[in-house]
């Protein structure tokens, strides 16, 4: 058995939230080589999309494996004090915790990991975002996985007939269910079309039971109680044989969905897929961004990328993304380009409102003559 980690953070942005510095993903990439000799590591490779740093790992620990975890949390923490130094932007926005306790879970960094038995061929594609928000894979995998105008395969292919099923977790409730493709479409569809709330962790093959994706579900806002930049997550894909192609999991992109994030965490843009060249949003500290990164396992060893969006075939997503972007950015400060109320709770709205609660009085129907508004309609006649 080999695990899959992908453990992602944010510990410092070049300019501002934009992109991340060479020097601390080389940072990162000498720790990771520094475990691989000890051990720990059977493989790695470290990417970033925008501020993002993803710490992509493979092992035979398992997942939710102390060592892993601790690893990635103090390349994190050593990545944050040379961010510190170069005194980028936000250095070590997402390390919520004081200090590790055992697993990243619930200390600020996103985490996907799947253990897996290799296979004679084992594709997969990591994805990783920035300027968005967990929850946001939930339409891209739903497509992949039980929709047979994305997948072929669901229809044609032997091993898919037999659908998947979706483990979704409540993550303001804490809870979880899993639903089965295609027979619970219609109830699965009621939870997972709020990703806010209800995000799609893991999804599974129902007939060979090997489990197929995985996605990164932590809040930080959640975690952190208030708005501390966003959850900006990764997901790991298995493809080909029991699973969708390749070409059947990266086309649910070819459509610039709408998801949570850009600029201040606090609004809806366009999710565009980009090649790595183009993974700095800027413009609005945006649009959200999502790259993917191909790779064969060959025991372990990651052998790749391959840069999967970089491909003119994705040119006109891009285009939409744009089109979007501009139609958007038209309506500024009002809904629904601004998140709904409920979203900006984690913002600084609660302390604007706050400034404002004298000023609000009650609405009254006996407000004095002066008031035409409140007067009975015959009167002002
Ligand atoms: P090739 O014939 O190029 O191997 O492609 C097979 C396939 O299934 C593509 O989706
Ligand atoms: P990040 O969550 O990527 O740090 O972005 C935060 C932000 O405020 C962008 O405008
Ligand atoms: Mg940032
Ligand atoms: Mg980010």
């Amino acid at each position: 058995m080999v695990t899959v980690s992908c453990i992602k953070a944010d510990i410092g942005g070049l300019v501002g939230h934009t992109s991340s510095h060479p020097d601390i993903l080389d940072l990162g990439r000498e720790e990771l080589e520094l475990a691989k000799q000890r051990g720990l590591l059977i493989d790695c490779h470290v990417s970033h999309c925008g501020d993002d740093m993803f710490l992509i790992m493979t092992h035979d620990r398992g997942e939710n494996n102390t060592e892993v975890h601790k690893l990635a949390w103090d390349t994190f923490i050593k990545g944050t004090e040379l961010a510190k130094k170069l005194k980028l932007y936000g250095a070590g926005q997402d390390l919520l915790a004081d200090a590790f306790s055992g697993n990243i879970k619930g200390a600020g960094p996103g985490s996907a990991e799947m253990e897996i038995d290799e296979r004679p061929s084992e594709p997969i594609v990591v994805f990783m975002a920035d300027k968005t928000s967990a929850g946001a894979f939930n339409l891209p995998l739903y497509k992949m996985f039980a929709d047979p105008f994305n997948t072929p395969g669901l229809v044609i292919g032997e091993p898919l007939h037999g659908g998947f099923a979706f483990e979704i977790q409540d993550v303001k409730e804490h809870a979880q269910i899993t639903l089965n493709a295609p027979d619970e479409i219609y109830d699965m569809l009621v939870f997972i079309g709020s990703p806010q709330r209800d995000a799609i962790k893991r999804v599974f093959n129902r007939e060979s039971k090997e489990i197929a994706a995985c996605s990164s579900t932590d809040k930080l806002s959640l975690i952190a109680g208030r708005y501390v930049g966003k959850d900006d997550p990764t997901m790991i894909v298995r493809c080909q044989g029991n699973f969708p192609a390749v070409g059947e999991v990266i086309e649910p992109f070819t459509t610039a969905w709408t998801v949570e994030g850009w600029m201040r965490g606090s609004h809806h843009g366009p999710l565009m897929p980009v090649a790595l060249a183009d993974a700095h949003p800027s413009r609005f500290d945006g649009p959200p961004r999502l790259v993917a990164l191909g790779f064969q396992l060959a025991d372990g060893k990651l052998i790749g990328p391959t840069d999967m969006f970089d491909d003119p075939g994705f040119d006109r997503v891009r285009d939409e993304a744009n089109l979007i972007a501009d139609y958007l950015r038209k309506h500024g400060p009002f809904e629904p380009h601004r998140l709904p109320l409920e979203e900006m709770e984690y913002t600084t709205m609660p302390l604007v409102a706050k400034k404002m609660n004298q000023r609000w009085k009650a609405i009254t129907d006996d407000a004095g003559p002066q008031s035409i508004m409140s007067a009975p309609i015959a009167e002002v006649e």
